[in-house]
């Protein structure tokens, strides 16, 4: 197997790397990684990519493969094959606010977000005929409803922690999210018997796992 595969740095770059390490034993171990950016395993090459950026540089077939979360797939929309959902980085799109804040048709509803995409096409859905502007943050979303730059907020949650210390509550579940493996769609085709032989390795894998056998 030579493949490329683009991991997300922060949250999920130990689970996606130590899930990596299930199958190229010649990766590091995520407490090895430092600020190098690529790195090769027996099997892979890595680039270790920001996770907004994961999409881009699959589409754009600087990696053959990606993993990156189901919220990130939604929100940048690009023209990827997903092959697999993946059993780590699970948590909630949601919308939040005050325990006792209630959705208004009067009045417009500012709601804050790094999903823009997401938040526009999620809540058109549910809140019809409701008022709302998206103010778009790149972090700390929790911070906007504490100092009213609008009212609620569309983000994820995973242990709930955030929510909990900033006297938040979920309102609604917009969907579950987890990482995902996501494919050029070219090389999907011109390496495809490489990428049939790794989603093979990570059936057996989850075969093994679901048996309650050791990794
Ligand atoms: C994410 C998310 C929430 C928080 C939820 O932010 O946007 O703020 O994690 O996690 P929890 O439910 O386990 O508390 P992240 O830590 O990625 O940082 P950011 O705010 O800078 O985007």
């Amino acid at each position: 197997m030579n493949l490329k595969i683009a991991i997300p740095t922060g949250r999920l770059l130990e689970e996606g790397l130590n899930f990596l390490r299930n199958f190229d034993r010649g990766l590091p171990e995520p407490s090895q990684v430092s600020r190098r950016l690529i790195f090769r395993g027996d099997k892979f090459e890595i680039l270790l990519v920001k996770p907004l950026d994961i999409p881009t540089y699959v589409e754009e077939r600087i990696t053959d493969l990606g993993i990156v979360g189901r919220d990130i797939i939604e929100e940048k929309m690009n023209r990827v094959a997903i092959l697999k959902r993946l059993n780590f980085g699970k948590c909630k799109m949601v919308i939040a606010s005050y325990p006792h804040w209630e959705l208004s048709k009067n009045e417009t509803i500012y709601v804050s977000t790094k999903y823009p995409n997401v938040t526009e096409k999620y809540l058109k859905e549910i809140w019809k005929g409701v008022n709302f502007k998206i103010v778009k943050l790149n972090g700390s979303i929790e911070l906007a409803p504490l100092v009213k730059i609008s009212s609620c907020i569309v983000d994820l949650v995973e242990t709930g922690n955030t929510l909990r210390e900033n006297n938040l509550v979920i309102k609604e579940v917009l969907f579950e999210s987890s990482a995902y493996l996501i494919a050029n769609e070219v090389s999907f085709v011109w390496k495809k018997s490489e990428i049939l032989e790794f989603l093979d390795q990570i059936e057996y894998l989850e075969e093994r796992y679901d048996k309650g056998n050791n990794l």
